[in-house]
């Protein structure tokens, strides 16, 4: 099974503003051209199932659609989430490990997982279970925001273990978004 991630960051790494929006992006998104979607279509098509964590979820509930159809999603809480009832047949809410999660959807014959949300990708690399992230860069600097990788100096020991990545794919678009395809290397 394989646990992948495809994401917007900022040039300077960030998923999100400090209070989470993503005004920056949709202005971003403005300047692609008619039909284009940078792969992200073809991405969704190729997975089973959405695993997402709660501060993102409660983004895109704030969306005027619910973007993932009938695709099950399982919202990561430790406290637990209130799931409106139109969404109550797709969404569930778990706070399993990364490690009992992944069991759960190999044996339930998942073949690709799409994992969101910055704390959420960061948990599935320290298990080691990310296998792919895609990243769309924004020609943007916002200073300050919600990062992708936690790079500060108090970042916690979690992740102190290096992880590293060969590129898979690089794309660059006349309309100044670059995107990365990452895979991760066997520790
Ligand atoms: N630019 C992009 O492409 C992009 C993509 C996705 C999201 N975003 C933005 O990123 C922001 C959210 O990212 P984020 O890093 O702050 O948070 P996040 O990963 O979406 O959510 C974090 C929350 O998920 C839960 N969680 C995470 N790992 C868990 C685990 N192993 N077990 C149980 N619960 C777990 C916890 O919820 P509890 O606190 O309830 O326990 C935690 O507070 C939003 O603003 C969203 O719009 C941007």
């Amino acid at each position: 099974m394989q646990v992948s991630a495809f994401l917007a960051t900022s040039l300077d790494g960030f998923i999100a503003r400090p209070n989470g929006d993503l005004d920056w992006l949709e202005r971003a998104n403005g300047l692609l051209p008619e039909g284009e979607d940078c792969g992200y279509a073809r991405f969704f098509a190729s997975v089973d199932c959405l695993v997402m964590g709660r501060k993102t979820f409660e983004k895109v509930l704030s969306f005027a659609q619910w973007p993932y159809a009938q695709k099950p999603v399982v919202v990561l809480s430790r406290a637990g989430i209130e799931i409106p009832q139109h969404l109550r047949d797709t969404v569930s809410c778990s706070s399993d490990s990364p490690k009992q999660l992944c069991a759960g959807f190999a044996a339930s014959g998942m073949k690709r997982i799409y994992l969101d949300g910055g704390q959420t990708i960061r948990t599935f690399l320290a298990a080691g279970l990310l296998n792919d992230i895609t990243i769309t860069r924004i020609p943007v600097l916002i200073h300050r925001g919600i990062p992708l990788f936690d790079t500060t100096l108090e970042a916690s020991g979690s992740t102190a273990s290096d992880v590293w990545f060969e590129m898979v794919e690089s794309r660059f678009w006349p309309f100044g978004f670059t995107q990365e395809v990452w895979k991760t290397k066997q520790r």
